[in-house]
């Protein structure tokens, strides 16, 4: 038996001030993203921003239904819209943000297992890096590298193939 450990670093930011301005113009927008969310059943608005290496950047929010399980999370409502508009992008760069009427929400919120399982295929397609910000509207900011360094042990089966 052996016993193996994986470390991630990430940064932590006291608040949207000590970012680059790069980043906190995606915060920025990630909480612009926040209005299109479309959540009556959890009123728990999420929004995000994408940065593509044109420049681009794509937002997206959550987007629930009433046969709830058809709602998609803010982070794949972008991302596949990226897919589905711009099948040749590369993403540099997400920020993430979430709010709500309910409670306040004093650390970043993190993206769930599915979004990670999707972010991490498209960082895999494009061999290069996707930056995650995840981004408290009234507190601290974590910013991670990749999101391999978030999902170490995605699901890979390259027999599967996608071949492009
Ligand atoms: N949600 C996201 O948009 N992203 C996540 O990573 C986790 C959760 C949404 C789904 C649902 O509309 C609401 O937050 C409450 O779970």
């Amino acid at each position: 038996m052996k016993l193996l450990n994986l470390n991630i670093s990430f940064e932590q930011y006291a608040g949207i001030h000590e970012l680059a301005e790069k980043d906190s113009a995606l915060c920025k927008l990630s909480e612009q993203a926040l209005s299109g969310s479309y959540s009556p059943y959890s009123k728990f608005r999420v929004g995000t921003a994408v940065r593509l290496a044109s420049g681009e950047t794509i937002l997206g929010s959550n987007q629930e239904n009433l046969a709830y399980p058809s709602g998609l999370c803010a982070e794949r409502v972008a991302l596949f819209s990226i897919g589905a508009s711009y099948p040749n992008a590369v993403i540099e760069s997400m920020a993430i943000t979430a709010q709500t009427d309910n409670f306040e929400i004093l650390k970043p919120i993190t993206s769930c297992g599915g979004c990670l399982q999707v972010m991490a295929e498209f960082e895999r397609k494009q061999f290069s890096p996707i930056e995650v910000i995840f981004y408290c509207l009234n507190g601290e900011i974590l910013k991670v590298p990749s999101v391999q360094s978030l999902l170490p042990f995605s699901f890979v089966e390259d027999r599967l193939g996608a071949k492009a």
